[in-house]
């Protein structure tokens, strides 16, 4: 049994040995952590580990015990102000890498102060984007943090 806050409520779930925090998520419903590379390469399986971005295909769920996990269910309205953003921008294409990026941005502006290109260029690092190229993202992603000051 591994007790932690998901999404601001804490949880409990029995797990079997050597399993990884994307399985235990995805078997019970939470299902924007995708399965891409399964090498820690692609970021579509992040998740924020008392709010750091880390991959959950990696992640022994038995090694989240008392911490704190977020989904982008638990960011719903900050992805969804992201994502209308990106969609300006024409950065979102197939979106299958947008719930791991929005992860990434959220830990970003809450854990940075002056955010300029090569930050976000930092926490892109380790998402994989196979359409749309990284510079309208970037642009994106500035314009969203703008827009919020
Ligand atoms: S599936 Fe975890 S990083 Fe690609
Ligand atoms: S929009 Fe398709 S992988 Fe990024």
């Amino acid at each position: 049994m591994v007790t932690f806050e998901l999404n601001g409520q804490i949880k409990s779930f029995h797990i079997d040995q050597g399993e990884f925090l994307i399985d235990t998520l995805r078997r019970h419903h939470v299902v924007s952590p995708r399965r891409g590379c399964d090498t820690t390469s692609c970021g579509v399986c992040t998740v924020l580990i008392d709010d750091q971005p880390m991959p959950s295909c990696a992640l022994l769920t038995a090694r989240v015990n008392d911490k704190k996990v977020t989904t982008v269910e638990g960011i719903a309205d900050f992805a969804a102000e992201l994502s209308a953003y990106f969609g300006k921008e024409g950065a979102d294409q197939c979106g299958f890498c947008n719930p791991g990026i929005a992860l990434s941005v959220y830990a970003m502006a809450q854990t940075e102060e002056n955010i300029d290109d090569d930050t976000i260029r930092h926490y892109l690092v380790g998402h994989l984007c196979r359409c749309s190229g990284y510079v309208s993202q970037t642009k994106a992603i500035k314009a969203f943090l703008e827009g919020r000051k």
